[in-house]
Formats: structure tokens, sequence, C-alpha cells
């Protein structure tokens, strides 16, 4: 299995410098109920604006449904298909767009979606799984395919799974999956104090 813990200035904790988005995954591994049902309970303890959590997945799972997972892997943009092909999860993330206590228009939908989808790939990192999420889809595609009503919003398709042995991919195959990963510096992103132009 390739690793490529983020290189950082301070040491970070395991998990997050652990995480990252590859592309072998292990066709043949499917993911237990159990880990699925860890991965679902690690999204559904994000927190979120009035404890709301807006946040609804779809679990396309192959190894249950493969005609739903096949739908959603159609949905996918060509260069994403070529890889999320070996992905036996692919998991749609959703959400909805007013709070359930007053119906009122929910702005952070998103922000909270993102932050249930993050632990779900931190748990994916913790249960030995790879993630990659994806906004290369096409939305109605993924509405029709999966009855996902018109007021949802769609963020991504996730693609979990085991990630393949280092030594079941191509030379190419394994380049690429060996390329460094990267960041910004610091001070692009975290200002003191006052906004900073960079
Ligand atoms: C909202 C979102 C959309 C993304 N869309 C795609 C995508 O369509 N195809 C792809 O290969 N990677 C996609 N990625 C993965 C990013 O390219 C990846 O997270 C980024 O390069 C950082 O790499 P790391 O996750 O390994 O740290 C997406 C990530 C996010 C969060």
């Amino acid at each position: 299995m390739i690793q490529k813990p983020a290189d950082t200035e301070q040491k970070i904790a395991s998990i997050i410098a652990e995480r990252w988005s590859g592309k072998a995954f292990d066709a043949n591994r499917p993911v237990s109920d159990d880990t699925i049902t860890a991965l679902c309970e690690a999204a559904l303890w994000a927190p979120s604006c009035y404890g709301d959590a807006p946040w609804r997945y779809v679990i396309c799972n192959k190894y249950q449904d493969e005609n739903a997972w096949q739908k959603t892997l159609e949905s996918l943009a060509e260069g994403n298909q070529l890889w999320a092909v070996n992905a036996p999860l692919l998991i749609v993330t959703t959400s909805v767009t007013t709070f359930t206590h007053n119906n009122s228009e929910n702005r952070w939908n998103g922000y909270d979606t993102g932050a249930a989808s993050l632990n779900m790939c931190l748990q994916a990192t913790a249960a030995g799984l790879m993630s990659h999420q994806m906004g290369g889809f096409d939305g109605q595609k993924l509405r029709n395919a999966l009855q996902i009503p018109a007021t949802v919003e769609i963020w991504s398709v996730i693609a979990i799974g085991y990630p393949a042995a280092a030594d079941s991919l191509t030379a190419e195959e394994l380049q690429q999956e060996q390329k460094a990963r990267q960041r910004r510096p610091l001070a692009a992103h975290f200002f003191n104090s006052i906004w900073q132009e960079n």
C-alpha cells in the first residue's frame, strides 16, 4: 500500500497526515457492512449549524447493488471513471438546504456537509481504506439515477475502497500514485490579525 503522509513543518495528527486521495483501489476487496456503518457514524458526528446535520449520503456499494453503483459510476466525468471503476463504494454526498426546525434557508449546509465528508474520509483512513472525493460528475444523471429531489444539493461522489497493493500497479500507475502531494506555503492561507493579499 502506498503511503504519502503530508510533509508538514510541525507534526500534525497522523490520521490527517495520512489521508490522501489515491486512485489505485483494490476492486476485489469489498468493504464490510460494519465498516460502512462506521463511515456513516463518523460523518454523523460532525458538527453542524443548529446541530441540524443537513447532509444526506446515498451509498452505492458494488457488492450490494451493482446497478446503483454502475449508474453512479456512469455519472462521473470520464477521467474519474477510469480509476473510480475499481472503488467498491461510490458515496454520493448531498444536503438539504433548509433547516428542519423552521424550514428557513440553511446557508451553512455546504459548510456542514464538507465537514461531515471529511469525517467520513478520516474514518476511512483509520480503517485502512482510501477515499477520493470527486466534483467531476453529471448532477442531473445522478438525480435521475438515484431519485435525488431537485431541492437537494449534490456536492460530490466519494470513492472509497481498500488501496491496491503497489506491486499490482503498472509502472505508469505507480508513478502517478507516487507523485508528491503539495500545498502552498502556510502564509498564503493563514494571516495574523488582518487579511493579507499575496
Ligand atoms: C470537492 C472536491 C472535488 C474534487 N474533485 C475531484 C475530481 O473530480 N477528480 C479527482 O481526481 N480528484 C478530485 N478531488 C481530489 C483533489 O484533487 C485532492 O483532494 C487534492 O488534490 C488534494 O490531494 P489530497 O486529497 O491527496 O491531499 C476533489 C476533491 C474535493 C474536496
